[in-house]
């Protein structure tokens, strides 16, 4: 049964909070699948300390361990290949994955972004600069999108989306933590979706 599960890996930069939910996730709902590596440009963070305490190899890759930007890329292609993994999660990873990595597991790799794509995504916009253009715009909405991850920032097909109000007297603060409750329910759900249709 074991061998039927999908090889997860998960890209963080911080806190690693849908990692938590996904991780969780996956275990409650006996989700045919598996996390079997915490990848993060950042030697140490949240993510990669719950990855060691849960037993789920955690790597510290980072551009700046390299010569060249092909080195990285063809460092991080081998990492991935050496543990078969099947789909990569980007769970608030700050870093462009390498094209040559996106090209090799094309429509394998996805993205969740704390707003509702198209609108407020692309480079520069993460963390709080999100919820302040949000709420600067006079939105009434906000909410998170799951998406494939291509070449572009933001712009891979969207599998999956939530919404969330808007309040009066929202901070970008205050809206985050709305939108990232969100986040913890529609990841788990949008990978529960691509693994019933990726047998
Ligand atoms: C989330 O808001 C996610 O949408 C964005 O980065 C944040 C990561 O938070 N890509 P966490 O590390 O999962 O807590």
């Amino acid at each position: 049964m074991s061998d039927n599960k999908k090889r997860l890996a998960v890209f963080c930069s911080g806190t690693g909070s849908n990692f938590k939910a996904l991780f969780h996730a996956i275990i409650e709902r006996e989700l045919p699948a598996e996390i079997v590596l915490c990848l993060s440009n950042r030697a140490q963070c949240g993510a990669m300390d719950f990855a060691r305490e849960y037993g789920i190899e955690a790597i510290h890759l980072s551009e700046k361990q390299f010569a060249t930007h092909d080195e990285f890329a063809l460092a991080m292609l081998d990492a991935l290949r050496e543990r078969q993994i099947d789909m990569i999660l980007l769970a608030g990873y700050l870093r462009k994955i390498p094209d040559a990595v996106v090209a090799a597991y094309a429509e394998k790799i996805v993205n969740i972004h704390p707003a509702l794509l198209p609108q407020f995504g692309g480079h520069g916009m993460y963390g709080m600069r999100v919820h302040e253009a949000v709420i600067a715009s006079g939105e009434t909405r906000s909410g998170a999108t799951v998406h494939f991850v291509n070449e572009e920032y933001d712009k891979g097909r969207i599998i999956m989306q939530n919404h969330v109000p808007v309040l009066p007297g929202d901070t970008a603060e205050t809206l985050a933590e709305r939108v990232l409750r969100c986040e913890h329910r529609l990841y788990p759900a949008a990978l529960e979706k691509l693994l019933a249709e990726q047998p």
